[in-house]
């Protein structure tokens, strides 16, 4: 199986910029990549890491466990952090990293029904608490619900078609695998559409496994809880793998670091930004180098932002 390489590593822990002695939130720990980095800097700080995935909790474990014993893994839902660290008792942490996406082993493993090259169970869900499933989404939701959540999270130009023709095969039978799938959406897309660079049915995979683990809604509830977590001169850093992420994430840490609004009439310009509670570290999103694309595809379409709070 493959071992998930932990992109734009370097990029991020730099801007994190973490310092011994200080506690730093990873929300994403998938294989403790990441983790691992923080954790050797802070001999004397303290790692905080979130991930709904069982098998993630428990094989960074050991890899953390080489490191250091001043961590903690909770198996939540990153959207809950505010409830989670108000629990614990942790007021503020000096840095947070979010690394979005399904890690390679999610990937990689046939059977969790990510992948649609590999015949699986339709599932795809990051945690297998989750009563929701991809066999659910694929058999269950109606006509338009299907063409909406292909147009709007696959942005999949031919989603009523796709959508139209999973409706008409279900109808005989229930849809049970990745392959059926595939096959079916490769059967409903026009000519032109097929003869596109990339997997045809990539979009609608990706559809459904957002609409699966609520990517996005989850996406939202963090970034909304996260800027008050963050304590004075504490950095924000996220990495995300499609523009529906990246749009989310460019727009909060937007409203973070210029304050809208004019003081001086309607026209006047927004006021400083050197008066917003967060500056912007990336103008420009960090994207991986040459040598990093060559060693891993994932890293093509990561994008890196980062923000950090001001001194009070
Ligand atoms: C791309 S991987 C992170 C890889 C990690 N940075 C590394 O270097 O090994 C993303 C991880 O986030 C987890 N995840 C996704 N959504 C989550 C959520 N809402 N709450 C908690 N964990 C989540 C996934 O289960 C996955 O393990």
């Amino acid at each position: 199986m493959g071992e998930h390489i932990s992109v734009l590593l370097r990029e991020s822990i730099d801007l994190l910029d973490v310092r011994d002695g200080g506690t730093y939130l990873d929300l994403t720990l998938g294989r403790g990549g990441h983790s691992s980095e923080i954790l050797k800097r802070i001999p004397h700080g303290r790692l905080i890491a979130f991930d709904v995935d069982g098998e993630a909790v428990a094989e960074s474990k050991k890899r953390l466990d080489a490191i250091g014993s001043n961590y903690v893994i909770y198996r939540e839902n990153f959207a809950d952090v505010g409830e989670v660290l108000l629990r614990e008792g942790i007021p503020a942490v000096d840095g947070i990293l979010m690394d979005l996406g399904v890690s390679s082993p999610q990937f990689d493993e046939a059977e969790r029904g990510f992948s649609y090259k590999e015949e699986a169970p339709l599932d795809m869900r990051m945690d297998r608490r989750n009563p929701l499933t991809a066999y659910k989404v694929v058999n269950g939701y109606d006509l338009r619900q299907l063409t909406t959540i292909f147009r709007e999270y696959g942005e999949e130009s031919e989603s009523h078609q796709i959508a139209k023709a999973i409706v008409r095969r279900r109808s005989e039978k229930p849809i049970e695998t990745t392959t059926e799938l595939s096959e079916i959406v490769l059967g409903a897309k026009s000519r032109r559409a097929r003869s596109k660079k990339g997997f045809p049915a990539k979009q609608v995979f990706q559809a459904i496994r957002i609409e699966v683990n609520d990517e996005l809604g989850n996406l939202r509830r963090a970034l909304d809880a996260i800027p008050r977590l963050v304590a004075p001169n504490g950095v924000i850093a996220v990495i995300s793998f499609h523009s529906l992420e990246d749009r989310l994430v460019k727009s909060k840490f937007r409203s973070l670091t210029v304050v809208e609004g004019s003081r001086h009439g309607p026209d006047a310009l927004p006021i400083a930004a050197e008066e917003a509670p967060f500056a912007n570290l990336t103008k420009k999103p960090i994207v991986a180098d040459a040598t990093e694309l060559t060693e891993n595809h994932r890293a093509a379409s990561a994008k890196l932002r980062a923000v950090r709070r001001r001194k009070e």
